[in-house]
C-alpha cells in the first residue's frame, strides 16, 4: 500500500511499539490518529510527533469500549477524510494460568482480544466498502506457543492469531484489496511489564505465590533485554508496504516455537522453557 498522504489509526499509541510505529509512519508521510487510555502520555506523544512535522490527532480511547474505537474512526474521517490503516496495538500483560482471578482474566481479554475485535468491527467494513485498507493486529510470539506464567496473555494472543488468520481468508474471498497482518514479536523493550499501571485499581495486587512473582520478574528482565520498539515499527511498515500477513520480528524464535509444537503434536517431547532466550531475535 502507498503510505504517503494516507491515514493510520493506532490504538495504544502513546507508548512502546505503537508510538515507535507512529513515528515511522509519520516519516513516510502518513496522517495519524492515536488513541490511548493514558491522557498525559498521549498528549506528550502527540506533541512529540507534531514537533517532528506529523499531522496527528490524539484521542483518549479505551479499546475495551467499542464506542471509543468507533470514535477513532470518526476522528480519522472528520480530520483526514478517512482511514487506510488500523493498527490494533493496545495490549496488556496478564497473569498465570493458575491463580489469576476472573477479574484479571476479564481485563486481559477485554483489552487484548475485545480491543482487537472492536478495531476489526469499526474499520474493516469501512475498508471493504472502499475496496482497500490494511489491518495490523498485534498478537505476540506468545500467540504461537504457550508460555509458563502468562496463561491469560497467551490465551488472548492465540485468539488474535486465530482471528487474524480467519480474517485473512475471509478478505481474500470477499475483498482482495483489503489486507491483514498479524504482529508476533518476542520481547521488546517497552513498558509492557508495567501494564498494571492501567489495571482497574481493585484488581491490582502483588503476585501471591512464588511462581507468579518469579514469572513476573523473569518477564520484566526479558522485556528489558528485548529489541528496540523502532525495529518492530520498521517491520510493521515493511509488512504493510509489501502486504505481508506474518510479521515475525524474532523469526528464529517464532519458527522454533511453531516447529517444536508440531513435533510435540506428532508425539515428540513438550517444548522446554528459557524465557530470556525469547528476548533474542
Ligand atoms: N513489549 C513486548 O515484549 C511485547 C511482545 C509481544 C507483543 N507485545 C504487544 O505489543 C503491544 C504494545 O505493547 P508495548 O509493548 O508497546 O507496551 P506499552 O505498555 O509500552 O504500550 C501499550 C500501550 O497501550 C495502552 N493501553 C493499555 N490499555 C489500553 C486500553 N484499554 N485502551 C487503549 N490503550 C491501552 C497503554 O497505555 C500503552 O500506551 C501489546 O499488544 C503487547 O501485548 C509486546
Amino acid at each position: 500500500m502507498e503510505l504517503a498522504g494516507r491515514t493510520a489509526v493506532i490504538t495504544g499509541g502513546a507508548s512502546g511499539i505503537g508510538l515507535a510505529t507512529a513515528h515511522r509512519l509519520a516519516a513516510r508521510g502518513m496522517n495519524l490518529v492515536l488513541g490511548d487510555v493514558e491522557a498525559e502520555a498521549l498528549e506528550l506523544a502527540v506533541t512529540e510527533l507534531r514537533v517532528a512535522g506529523a499531522a496527528v490527532r490524539g484521542l483518549v480511547a479505551d479499546v475495551r469500549h467499542e464506542g471509543d474505537v468507533v470514535a477513532l474512526r470518526e476522528a480519522a474521517l472528520a480530520e483526514f477524510g478517512g482511514a487506510h490503516l488500523v493498527f490494533n496495538n493496545a495490549g496488556v500483560g496478564g497473569g498465570p494460568a493458575v491463580g489469576s482471578s476472573t477479574g484479571v482474566w476479564d481485563w486481559v481479554i477485554d483489552v487484548n482480544l475485545r480491543g482487537v475485535v472492536h478495531g476489526v468491527n469499526a474499520f474493516v467494513p469501512h475498508f471493504v466498502a472502499r475496496g482497500e485498507g490494511h489491518v495490523v493486529n498485534t498478537a505476540s510470539a506468545a500467540g504461537l506457543g504457550g508460555v509458563p506464567g502468562m496463561g491469560a496473555y497467551c490465551a488472548t494472543k492465540f485468539a488474535v492469531v486465530g482471528l487474524s488468520e480467519s480474517l485473512f481468508h475471509e478478505l481474500a474471498l470477499r475483498a482482495p484489496g483489503v489486507h491483514v497482518s498479524v504482529l508476533c514479536p518476542g520481547f521488546v523493550k517497552t513498558r509492557i511489564a508495567e501494564s498494571a499501571r492501567n489495571m482497574p485499581a481493585e484488581l491490582r495486587a502483588p503476585a501471591e505465590d512464588a511462581f507468579a512473582a518469579g514469572a513476573e520478574r523473569i518477564a520484566r528482565e526479558a522485556v528489558a533485554a528485548g529489541i528496540d520498539a523502532a525495529e518492530v515499527a520498521d517491520a510493521v511498515v515493511r509488512a504493510v508496504h509489501e502486504e505481508r500477513f506474518w510479521i515475525l520480528t524474532h523469526e528464529r524464535l517464532a519458527l522454533r516455537t511453531t516447529e517444536s509444537r508440531l513435533e510435540w503434536m506428532r508425539g515428540g517431547p513438550a517444548p522446554g522453557f528459557d524465557l530470556l532466550s525469547a528476548a533474542r531475535p
